[in-house]
């Protein structure tokens, strides 16, 4: 090979090597989508109260049972930027296990005082907040908070959120439906924050 070749060769090499690589790495993984399950509450089954407060319905003055946690995290596109105006649902069984659904009356008492279903809508920087109860095992699922994103009331994420350790995660069907690799995209790490345990997560549309 003459210089001349070899020089073409070497800024080849360099080329491929110094190629831009920011869409990869900032390439996000889609959040696993996960059954709406039976117990969505459809609007006339919700309390008027659906703000992002789970543990306080307003005019009343009792606070829901179970511990009480926040939970944070972001909307996020396939690019890894920030999705603003989206609405995030989330619903769950109250402390006893019982969903604000007609459908569940599995004997259990329901807890009066926890909302059971409510949303919030992203800011300019993709973030949403909620405060609601750590999720507790019912019949035969692992604790689990549901969640939805939807954008101008089209539905983007339909998933289950789970407890980081949690024993009942294993021996859970749905769970364990959701790749290893892909598991912790779905997973809650509460820490002790000094006020109430937080959790932060991105939702990736
Ligand atoms: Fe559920």
């Amino acid at each position: 090979m003459n210089d001349a070749a070899n020089r073409i060769r070497r800024k080849l090499l360099f080329g491929i090597m110094t190629l831009p690589i920011t869409g990869l790495a900032n390439a996000a993984i889609r959040t696993p989508d996960a059954s709406e399950g039976p117990f969505y509450p459809n609007p006339g089954m919700r309390f008027d109260d659906i703000d992002n407060d789970l543990v306080i319905i307003s005019g009343r003055i009792e606070q829901a049972g179970g511990e009480i946690v926040r939970l944070k995290g972001r909307v996020l596109d396939r690019d890894g930027k920030p999705v603003e105006s989206a609405q995030v649902e989330i619903w769950q069984c109250d402390v006893n296990g019982r969903y604000l659904h007609r459908g569940d009356s599995g004997g259990r008492s329901r807890d009066n005082a926890f909302q059971g279903f409510g949303h919030d809508v992203t800011n300019a920087d993709g973030k949403f907040t909620f405060r609601t109860i750590k999720p507790v095992p019912y019949t035969s699922r692992t604790p689990h908070i549901h969640l939805k994103v939807l954008i101008a009331g089209k539905e983007q994420l339909t998933t289950q959120l789970y407890l980081a350790d949690h024993p009942g995660n294993d021996g859970d069907w749905l769970y364990r439906r959701i790749p290893q690799q892909k598991r912790d995209l779905v997973t809650m790490h509460f820490k002790k924050t000094g006020q109430e345990p937080l959790a932060e997560i991105d939702l990736v549309i």
